[in-house]
């Protein structure tokens, strides 16, 4: 009870105010000023990310609310590295699914380890997106992308450096490869918890074309099942014996649940705004994707303020909000059989997206169904058929593709290399999606 009073008092309201920053980026583009003697990161006022050595565990915890830390990231402009443009450009000839495929393999079975327990039920339950060789496994973007970000952050070898330093810089990229490859199964594992638990609030009876775990099994193994997958993360996390992501990847959980209750307990005045469903997104996707991204920069041995953290976080925030624009805009354009759950399910559950609000500004009529949650029976249909005669989609559309150039360019700012052409690549797969 006391939680919610605080989330609603503070930072709800201040994410609410943190949105404004992102809806500016996205209309008048991104003004962030060098002003230190860093190539691009500007310090604003206030708390800021203490300036922790990767190998300093000390006792400072750089608590931040989620409105300081959109604030900070849209105070950084990285515009000025832009070296590919997602509209013009051909993606780059790489394929970032390849380029990951055995560090991917081997994650349903390093998962299936962590999450061993002594209750059957609860194991498999746990397991249930795990399984080698199902269909249930999604696309598994969390670990490429944290994988290819790990590669992209992972310092050069040295030049001239003799045999036995080469030899000792080898082994050393290999651990930290490996500490990647157990970050992005962290990473994947909290994703998969908040989504068996999201499908318990939402009701929905499928995932990933398959029945959802609630439904498989019952409610009870459900919450349960994801709050052991959480516990079993947060002991793998522990176990990368790094504070510093420990504390990165902690700042994530609060912003999913944060997220989530700012779904479900929005105002008809925030349902109206632009701002409030960009800071939601922001708070049910683009945080784990940009905290674990700072995370694989960490891990590479990169200063939680250095230049190269901040643009890690900088993609997996652009690209997060990116790949949410595009499920928002895939809710009314997909089928079942490509989205492996029914569509027109946002406004089913009373949700205004990106379309919905940019076709407000064409048809007024939309603001009293959103208003009611298209709540009275014919209002999801009717709204749905207002939305499709006017931009919204369109507008949708460039929204996802401003965040998708924001994180091209964040990419630019890192050494050329086939990892960041990956990461380049999805950007481009992220925009033609169609599941
Ligand atoms: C899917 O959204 C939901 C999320 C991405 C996050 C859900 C977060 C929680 C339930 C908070 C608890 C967090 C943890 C770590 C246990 P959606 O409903 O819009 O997407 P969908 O259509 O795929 O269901
Ligand atoms: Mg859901």
């Amino acid at each position: 009870m006391r939680l919610a009073l605080v989330l609603a008092l503070t930072d709800a309201s201040s994410a609410y105010r943190c949105g404004v920053g992102a809806l500016r980026m996205q209309l008048e583009g991104a003004t962030g000023r060098a002003t230190s003697t860093r190539r691009f990161l500007r310090q604003p006022q206030g708390r800021v990310a203490t300036a922790e050595s990767p190998e300093d565990n000390g006792a400072v915890f750089d608590e931040s609310t989620t409105f300081v830390t959109v604030s900070q990231l849209n105070e950084v402009c990285l515009q000025q590295f832009r070296c590919h443009s997602v509209a013009d450009d051909p993606a780059p000839d790489v394929d970032p699914f390849a380029l990951t495929r055995d560090e991917v393999s081997s994650l349903n079975e390093a998962v299936c380890m962590e999450v061993k327990g002594v209750d059957e039920a609860l194991t498999a339950s746990a397991q249930h997106f795990f399984g080698a060789g199902n269909t249930r496994e999604g696309k598994r973007v969390r670990p490429v992308i944290v994988n290819l970000m790990g590669r992209a952050t992972m310092p050069s070898t040295a030049a001239g450096a003799d045999d036995d330093a080469q030899q000792q810089q080898q082994q050393e990229e290999a651990e930290i490869a490996a500490k990647h490859q157990r970050l992005a199964a962290i990473t994947e594992m909290i994703h998969t918890a908040s989504l068996v638990h999201d499908d318990v609030l939402d009701g929905a009876d499928t995932r990933r074309g398959g029945e959802a775990v609630h439904k498989l099994y019952s409610t009870k193994a459900a919450v349960l099942s994801g709050d052991f997958l959480l516990a079993r993360a947060s002991v793998a996390l522990a176990r990368l014996g790094m504070t510093s992501v420990t504390q990165e990847m902690a700042k994530s959980l609060e912003a999913l649940v944060q997220g989530e209750i700012m779904q479900l307990q929005s105002s008809a005045e925030e349902r109206l705004s632009l701002e409030y469903y960009l800071t939601k997104s922001y708070c049910k996707t683009a945080s784990l994707m940009a905290f674990s991204c700072k995370s694989a920069a960490l891990l590479s041995g990169h200063a939680r303020d250095s230049e190269v953290a901040v643009a890690s976080e900088k993609f997996g925030y652009h690209f997060g909000l990116a790949f949410q624009v595009i499920d928002d805009l895939l809710d009314f354009t997909g089928t079942s059989d490509t989205l492996g759950k029914p569509g027109l399910q946002d406004m089913a559950l009373g949700l205004s997206t990106a379309p919905v609000l940019y076709g407000m500004e064409e048809r007024p009529e939309l603001q009293a169904l959103v208003e009611r949650k298209f709540g009275e029976p014919g209002d999801v249909q009717a709204a749905c058929e207002l939305v499709l005669s006017s931009n919204g989609l369109k507008k949708t559309k460039e929204l996802a593709t401003f965040h998708a150039q924001a994180a091209v360019d964040a990419c630019c700012s890192l050494p050329p290399s086939p990892s960041r052409d990956g990461l380049i690549q999805l950007c481009h797969v992220v925009l033609s999606r169609s599941s």
